[in-house]
């Protein structure tokens, strides 16, 4: 197979766009699809300073190493959770890539800071390991971004995670998460940093493609405790409707982000928005007295006392 932009030989074929890319090729269409989100969707400029959640993934590895070709003035998060081995490793492969580059990292260890890893926090408050890790990285993305004077955090989600994540609400007609799933979350009050999410037009099947071509070092394996998470089988269930009818990912997610720009491109429920309001613990917004973070963190100290 050729690729259809020069007589290279074609690394990954494209159906949803009837293409197939050479390894440049592939490279210019993943930094011409960031860039176009970027622009579009007016997530940042080159004034900015962007704070990249980094994970070890091929997915924020990726996001990083693109934004920085394309010349944004980024820096990278990484929130080590204190999974043995796994933590270590992922850990390791984004000090490794951002000291390559002679990009600042913020590492933030939760055994240092909560006391624990993940996994003891979860079970000292009875919920899932995923649900937990998501409160408390959403706490500290926004937490570093604020205190840095970061004007943007972005994050590595795709077209795959954003379509899996969307068909998940649906499926359970969660309504009121879907004004929140918009690749933009704008800085609605002071203490709030701007959230956007530059890889949604991609798949992940070309992020990984990317990563590879373009030898980065990241961490294959997925995190152990996303094993048999419902997100894991909705990812499973779109790619089979993919492989039947290539582009359907892409019109469920990019039609659903159409309806809602239609719409006058809501983002957050405005009766929430007002009731945003600091943390009286943390000082974070959030629109009950004390954010999920603390709620949660109490009640871990709570539970762990004598
Ligand atoms: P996930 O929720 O694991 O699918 O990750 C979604 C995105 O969140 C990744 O692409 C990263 O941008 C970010 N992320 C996930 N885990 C971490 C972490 N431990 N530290 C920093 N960023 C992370
Ligand atoms: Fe959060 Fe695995 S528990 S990434
Ligand atoms: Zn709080």
């Amino acid at each position: 197979m050729r690729c259809r932009k020069c007589p290279h030989k074609a690394v990954l074929e494209i159906p949803r766009h009837h293409t197939a890319f050479c390894k440049r090729c592939l490279t210019e269409f993943v930094c011409g699809q960031v860039e176009r989100a970027v622009k579009h969707d007016k997530m940042f400029t080159k004034a900015d300073r962007v704070l990249v959640a980094v994970s070890g993934g091929k997915d924020s590895l990726t996001l990083l190493d693109v934004l920085h070709t394309l010349g944004y003035h980024v820096a990278a998060l990484y929130v080590d959770l204190g999974i043995g081995d796994y933590s270590k490793r992922s850990k390791a492969k984004v000090e490794a890539f951002t000291s390559a580059r002679g990009l600042v990292l913020h590492v933030h260890e939760l055994k240092e800071d909560e006391g624990a890893g993940i996994n003891d926090l979860a079970n000292l408050i009875s919920r899932p390991a995923c649900s937990a890790c998501g409160t408390i990285k959403r706490h500290h993305f926004n937490r570093v971004a604020v205190e840095y004077g970061y004007s943007v955090l972005a994050t590595g989600h795709n077209l795959d995670d954003e379509a899996s994540r969307l068909l998940g609400n649906v499926l359970r007609w969660q309504t009121e998460y879907l004004d929140k799933q918009g690749p933009v979350l704008p800085a609605s009050v002071d203490g709030f940093a701007k959230k956007v999410k530059p890889l949604y037009r991609l798949a992940e099947r070309e992020i990984a493609a990317y990563a590879v071509v373009n030898k980065l070092d990241y961490i294959v394996e997925e995190c152990p405790n996303a094993v048999g998470a419902k997100m894991l089988l909705y990812k499973d269930v779109l790619n089979r409707l993919e492989a039947e009818s290539p582009g359907t990912k892409q019109a469920f997610y990019w039609g659903f982000l159409a309806k809602q720009e239609a719409e006058g491109g809501r983002t957050m429920a405005e009766s929430d928005q007002a009731m945003l309001r600091p943390c009286v613990a943390c000082g974070q917004p959030t629109t009950a007295e004390t954010c999920n973070y603390c709620k949660m963190m109490a009640r871990a100290i709570a539970t762990k006392a004598p």
